[in-house]
């Protein structure tokens, strides 16, 4: 049996996500166990350790400037979790198809489609679309923070952008630039503005100059950006929309789940009408809570309705 403090060591890696550490300290007692004659435990120990070592993406090694620029996210969400119209779906199918097919693409002299702009407006899935597709890929999620670029460095961003595609570059993975425009709103200062349309274009340079192995998301609340001269540096470019009734329908069975009440579904589909999907999903969540710390089993339809016009009055009291 390992120590005491070998325990606590090897718990507190755990939890502080230090797998460097947790790989380290379970090959000490793989060793430990060997010496004392537990063969068969220490190989078995070893064996998981190699295992997941060999799964494990590269840790990517960031320059100290860099440190704070790029962060990985865990995804853990699948294409099941997505509720898109059909369309979509088969559109970030395709994405992965041609991923997980590129070497067959290339021995025709094609490229699989791995530059995006995705668009729409707050909570129809953007960031988790990105999200979903690293899952599904196995692939890292890295997200590239460009406000902080731009505030970190002003008048260098170019140079550290450049940078970035080089890691880009060298580390192949999902990269998400999200609301890579979102800099430049009221709350930024004059000279920011400026810079961020000089790191705007430089963006899109990288980025069409790019022929790595990465995926690139660029996500954009701000539709209006969208012209053609923009379209053309993305392979593809996806239109998210607010949830259409049969999604809304969708949304309100998934989270509901076990605790939905026997209320005429299409009535409650009409009143979401308007809200996001991540509305959607903050209402139905809410009402789920609620009756849970009420000793219910069921989300009685007026609790409902009340979330629901409270998500809604969120944005009567912004107009
Ligand atoms: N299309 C969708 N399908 C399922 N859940 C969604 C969808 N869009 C949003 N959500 C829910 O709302 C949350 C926030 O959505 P997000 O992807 O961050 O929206 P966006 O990036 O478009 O602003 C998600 O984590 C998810 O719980
Ligand atoms: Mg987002």
């Amino acid at each position: 049996m390992p120590s005491a403090t070998m325990l606590k060591a090897l718990v507190k890696a755990h939890l502080e996500s230090n797998s460097e550490q947790f790989h380290t300290l379970t090959l000490q007692i793989a060793a430990h166990e060997a010496k004392v004659g537990h063969i068969h435990l220490a190989n078995e120990l070893k064996h998981l350790i190699d295992r997941e070592k060999t799964k494990k993406p590269k840790i990517i090694n960031l320059n100290a400037e860099l440190q704070g620029l790029i962060l990985e996210r865990k995804s853990n969400e699948r294409l099941s979790d997505l509720v898109l119209s059909n369309d979509l779906i088969k559109r970030i199918q395709r994405i992965e198809r041609e991923f997980i097919q590129r070497e067959k693409l290339k021995l025709h002299g094609l490229v699989n489609r791995r530059k995006f702009l995705f668009a729409g407006p707050p909570g129809t899935g953007k960031t988790l679309t990105a999200s979903v597709i690293a899952k599904e890929l196995s692939m890292p999620l890295n997200i590239v923070l460009m406000d902080k670029l731009i505030t970190k460095f002003m008048g260098e961003s170019s140079g550290k952008l450049r940078q970035i595609f080089e890691i880009i570059n060298d580390n192949t993975a999902v990269y998400l630039f999200d609301e890579f425009d979102a800099i430049g709103g009221e709350r930024s200062k004059e000279n920011d503005v400026g810079e961020m349309r000089r790191v705007l274009n430089s963006f899109l340079q990288f980025i069409e100059a790019d022929k790595s192995d990465s995926i690139i998301i660029a996500i954009t609340n701000n539709v209006s950006l969208l012209d053609n001269a923009l379209f053309r540096r993305f392979d593809d470019v996806i239109k998210y929309e607010l949830p259409s009734a049969e999604e809304r329908k969708i949304l309100l069975m998934n989270k509901l789940g076990s605790f939905s009440g026997d209320y005429n579904i299409n009535e409650i589909v009409s009143l979401l009408e308007g809200l996001s999907h991540a509305d959607i999903t903050r209402a139905c969540i809410d009402a789920v809570k609620e009756t849970i710390l009420s000793d219910r089993r069921i989300v009685e339809k007026s609790l409902l309705i009340n979330m629901i016009k409270e998500r809604q009055s969120v944005y009567n009291n912004l107009r």
